[in-house]
């Protein structure tokens, strides 16, 4: 991975694997590495990594990196990286050529790191170098993360116009909506300055999309407590941001990405979205056969024919998409029959209460059948989702190896 040509300035785009951060196999001498991002960062790395090892040598001699991560910049940043490797020994430089990318580039440089802390500061020097050390003291007081914050009385944004720190607050507003439980946890959630223990993610799978690295750690890190640190974000003297439109709608698809993936909500989530293919599946299907202008069949055999369909439907893409992870511990044609057998069956089941439901609603309340369809379908998905998550996707625990069970 650490590389030293620096011939193209075409960069293919970022593969979606997950990056998993190693845990410390090794003992090491190294307690903070620090990673710096860089792209086309040619005009400030030389006095940032200059200024970081001036602070760094007198608190922490001897126990830190620094790791610059650059994207093959065409500006030679990480070729001027490596000219100061001379005179800061405790520099690395990796250069990437097949991902592009402020999140992943961090994670490919903790991924090289041989520290326990891991951290991560702009190569703009629009993050204040020193305020690195006040992270570090969170740290050494027992913090998990320690982020530098904006929003904090002792922080701040230098002279942002109104609509900048209109665009900033919005995307924080955005994500707390998306994800309230994740982004509440900070004052400055979308900050790019923060130190963290490795055994927060160690092992993990993370996949972060575009720049908002914290917001992957804070929701699927293994995060206990959280200090803040307040800094004033500096104006940018030289070069320019790399922020595109295409960055805003990454952070919205890492937000949406993070909403479908996290926990029992988010799987839920998947589950009703399937289901939602389902239903449409399920309505069109029915108003086919028992609608008088289309074939006029009776209303439960048309309606078991839809449901059976549309359970079909489910099945596959809850398999593939929704208890995706249990069904890969559950492999092979067999395996995947008899979850669908009990999907089916669970369905089935539901599907009485759907078809309950119906009958009650059109022929004895008289709500159009179509609208009766719907609520019968929206209750009868709790139960649908509950069991199936109990039964059809459930883990199932290794059976003790009867010859390796006696002392
Ligand atoms: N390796 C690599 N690859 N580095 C990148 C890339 C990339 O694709 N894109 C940006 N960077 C580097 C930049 O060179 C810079 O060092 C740092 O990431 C931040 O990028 P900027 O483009 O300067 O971002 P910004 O100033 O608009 O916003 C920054 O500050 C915010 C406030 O703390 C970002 O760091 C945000 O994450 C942060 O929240
Ligand atoms: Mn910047």
């Amino acid at each position: 991975m650490l590389d030293t040509a620096f011939a193209s300035s075409t960069h293919p785009k970022t593969p979606h694997i997950p990056i998993q951060i190693p845990a410390l196999v090794q003992p090491s001498s190294i307690q903070l590495s620090l990673v710096i991002p860089t792209y086309n960062e040619a005009s400030s790395i030389c006095s940032l990594i200059r200024q970081l090892s001036t602070h760094l040598d007198t608190h922490l001699p001897g126990i830190y990196e620094l790791i610059v991560v650059d994207d093959n910049s065409p500006d030679y940043t990480a070729k001027l990286a490596r000219e100061l490797q001379k005179e800061v020994p405790q520099l690395k430089v990796i250069c990437r050529h097949q991902e592009r990318g402020l999140a992943t580039a961090v994670l490919r440089g903790w991924q090289a790191a041989q520290g326990e802390i891991l951290g991560v500061i702009d190569g703009d020097l629009q993050h204040p170098p020193e305020i690195i050390l006040k992270l570090w003291q969170q740290i050494q007081a027992g913090a998990d993360l320690a982020v530098g914050s904006r929003y904090l009385k002792s922080g701040g944004v230098s002279h942002w116009k109104l609509s900048r720190r209109i665009v900033s607050r919005g995307a924080q507003l955005i994500g707390l909506a998306i994800l309230p439980g994740v982004l509440s946890r900070v004052s400055d959630p979308l900050s790019g300055l923060f130190l963290l223990r490795r055994k927060t993610l160690a092992g993990i799978p993370l996949s972060p999309k575009g720049y908002k690295l914290l917001i992957e750690v804070l929701a699927r890190g293994k995060v206990g407590s959280i200090a803040e640190v307040g800094y004033i974000f500096q104006e940018r003297q030289n070069g320019q941001s790399k922020i595109q439109l295409q960055t805003c709608v990454q952070y919205l698809q890492h937000l949406i990405h993070l909403r479908f993936s996290l926990g029992p909500f988010g799987s839920f989530l998947r589950f009703s979205t399937v289901g939602l293919s389902g239903t449409i599946i399920d309505m069109a299907l029915l108003y086919l056969l028992h609608d008088p202008r289309n074939l006029g069949w009776g209303l439960i055999v048309s309606k078991l024919i839809s449901s059976e369909v549309a359970i079909l439907n489910n099945f596959l893409w809850n398999d593939l998409w929704t208890f995706r992870s249990v069904a890969k511990l559950q492999p092979g044609v067999l395996n995947r029959l008899k979850r669908l057998v009990k999907f089916n069956i669970i369905c089935l089941i539901g599907l009485s209460l759907n078809s309950f439901l119906l009958i009650l609603l059109s022929e004895h309340l008289g709500i159009h059948y179509l609208l009766a369809n719907l609520i019968a379908i929206g209750i009868v998905v709790f139960w649908n989702f509950y069991l199936n998550s109990k039964l059809s996707w459930r883990v199932t625990k290794a059976k003790p190896n009867p010859s390796s069970n006696n002392p």
